[in-house]
């Protein structure tokens, strides 16, 4: 595989990037994880601008652990902190506060969720719209759409744990009941990360839960390239048998927006009758020894019981981790002269 110069590029969905790009994160998150503090002046002097719409722990958390490990520095920032301007309020463009950030970071990263939106997608348009100003690279740390950093963080678990080829190897993403109301990107990200590299997928959830009809389209055309499958199911048992992963996740319904309001309530009030939707011991009994994964928080409980998420076959844990290793390589990657 030949190496390509990542410097500049944005990361707003690992579909957007070659197989061989994502290939090259992955490789760079391994060698970071196994020296870490290797490359501590990869970044010396620079500055990330963290700009969060929505509360965080592992993201916010991880990137700056990363930029520390680096040698720079990570910088907090919401939106009450920038007098931006909004559908209602007067303020400052996109377009001028993308161009001065760009005069002062290395890099942006933005995180835009479900509640935050008056409709799915508009965060998706958000964070294109600094990219399309910014000229440094930006990074989604997940918006409504996608979640690319997760998707990294999970493909390497698994690289770990089934080995480097993922080729047919079989993963269940399932939708858990929970009072969460979760967006789509975490799981959507998925679809597409998993069906680049190779793995059959049974995708299982309550009908009237149905993702993104583009994303599945863009996983099934993934699947078709690479030989694999999708395959989707309302059944909550059927996708457990012989699968290699089980990943259980709460996710919101596509009647979540009413006249630009997100109805958290009513998804929550609906999710809670669906209760046989739950990852559990016995569902895992009829799986090929599954590991299992989630991208935390984990809805304890609902999406999943603690014998599972706390059990020996679980590495979730080990996927958070990997969070900050991914990050440290795209920043690098990305952001970093030294190379
Ligand atoms: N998985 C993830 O993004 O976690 P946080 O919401 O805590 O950042």
């Amino acid at each position: 595989m030949g190496k390509s110069n990542l410097f500049g590029k944005d990361l707003i969905c690992t579909q957007e990037w070659s197989l061989d790009e994502l290939i090259q994160v992955l490789e760079l998150a391994e060698e970071m994880k196994r020296n870490r503090f290797k490359y501590s002046s990869f970044l010396k002097n620079k500055t990330f601008f963290m700009f969060f719409y929505n509360p965080s722990v592992r993201t916010r958390q991880s990137f700056e652990c990363a930029m520390t490990e680096l040698g720079g520095h990570a910088q907090f920032l919401e939106p009450k902190t920038m007098r931006l301007k909004t559908a209602t309020t007067a303020g400052e463009t996109i377009e001028d506060a993308a161009k001065v950030m760009s005069r002062y970071a290395c890099g942006i990263g933005i995180r835009i969720l479900e509640d935050k939106v008056t409709r799915y997608g508009e965060g998706d348009e958000l964070i294109r719209e600094y990219a399309r100003w910014a000229d440094v690279p930006v990074i989604s740390m997940a918006h409504d759409k996608f979640h690319p950093c997760q998707g990294l963080a999970d493909i390497m678990g698994l690289r770990k744990h089934l080995g480097k080829d993922l080729r047919r190897k079989k993963i269940l993403l399932t939708w858990g009941h929970g009072a969460l109301a979760r967006s789509w990107s975490s799981l959507q990200e998925s679809l597409l990360i998993c069906s680049r590299f190779g793995m059959n997928i049974t995708l299982a959830y309550p009908k009237g839960y149905d993702l993104d009809s583009e994303v599945i389209e863009l996983t099934r055309n993934n699947c078709d390239e690479n030989g694999s499958y999708l395959e989707t199911t309302n059944d909550h048992l059927e996708g457990y048998r012989g699968t290699d992963v089980v990943y259980s996740r709460n996710w919101m319904s596509p009647n979540a927006y009413k006249d630009g309001a997100f109805l958290k309530e009513e998804e929550i009030r609906k999710a809670m009758e669906h209760k046989k939707w739950i990852c559990d011991s016995e569902k895992m009994k009829l799986t090929n020894d599954a590991i299992f994964i989630h991208p935390m928080p984990v809805d304890r409980g609902h999406e999943v019981t603690d014998e599972v998420a706390s059990g020996k076959r679980s590495i979730i844990y080990d996927i958070a981790e990997n969070r900050l290793h991914v990050q440290k390589a795209l920043i690098a990657l990305l952001m970093s002269d030294c190379w």
